[in-house]
């Protein structure tokens, strides 16, 4: 399956014939004006929690393309009653359900959710994805938790994990967490977008590389065979 960044935390897979476009915040980060949202036409929006730098672009790129949304149930009701997409399939924590392109779970995660207007935006989540005989972790924005270990005996092929720090866990705890998920090929996200997510590129690489563990940090439009 093949990934491709978008910057903070939204990248899309290309699976099962299908495209998987997960937390649009394209159009207003300065870092990615190489990518052009209405080019985006994915076949599923799975979003991870209601804040902005995860969802911006989420109308915009359902309305061009039809796309099927994937969130949790309280997000599914704000966008019914706010933007009128109602192609949208309602999960909550735990649960998991069969796609036309694989299984998905969505799992916990330690942060906050609110909506743009701030009105509730149920608990934040993250997901597992089965599809191609793989298994791919998105861990969504969340602290480092014992949670995690849930995962160990899945067999994870990827995770995508922040390693921004202050918003998010920063790389010293997203190492931690490769030991509880048992996953050494990681993919980082939700860095650099702004100052208090900045990084070291090549000094997280090197800590990553010390532990083990095989750190992919494509840049913004770049992509990687899963
Ligand atoms: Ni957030
Ligand atoms: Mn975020």
């Amino acid at each position: 399956m093949k990934y491709t960044y978008y910057g903070q935390s939204s990248f899309e897979l290309e699976t099962g014939g299908k495209k998987l476009l997960f937390d649009p915040f394209i159009s207003p980060n300065e870092l990615a004006k190489n990518i052009d949202v209405n080019s985006l036409k994915p076949d599923y929006i799975l979003l991870s929690h209601g804040h902005g730098d995860h969802m911006a672009d989420l109308v915009t790129i359902q309305k061009n393309s039809g796309a099927k949304v994937i969130c949790i149930y309280d997000i599914l009701v704000w966008l019914g009653k706010n933007a009128g997409i109602t192609n949208v399939h309602g999960m909550n924590i735990g649960g998991s359900f069969n796609f036309d392109f694989g299984r998905v779970k969505m799992v916990s995660a330690i942060h906050s959710s609110s909506m743009p207007d701030g009105s509730y935006g149920g608990n934040p989540a993250g997901y597992v994805i089965y599809t191609e005989g793989k298994k791919v972790y998105f861990a969504g924005d969340t602290a480092l938790t014992y949670d995690m270990k849930l995962l160990a005996d899945e067999n994870l092929d990827w995770a995508i994990l922040p390693i921004g720090d202050n918003f998010t866990m920063g790389a010293d705890d997203a190492i931690k967490a490769t030991g509880f998920i048992n996953c050494k090929n990681i993919i980082g996200v939700h860095y650099d977008t702004f100052p208090p997510i900045r990084i070291n590129k090549s000094e997280v690489t090197e800590k990553f590389k010390k532990a083990g563990l095989n750190l992919q940090l494509p840049p913004i439009g770049g992509s990687l065979e899963l």
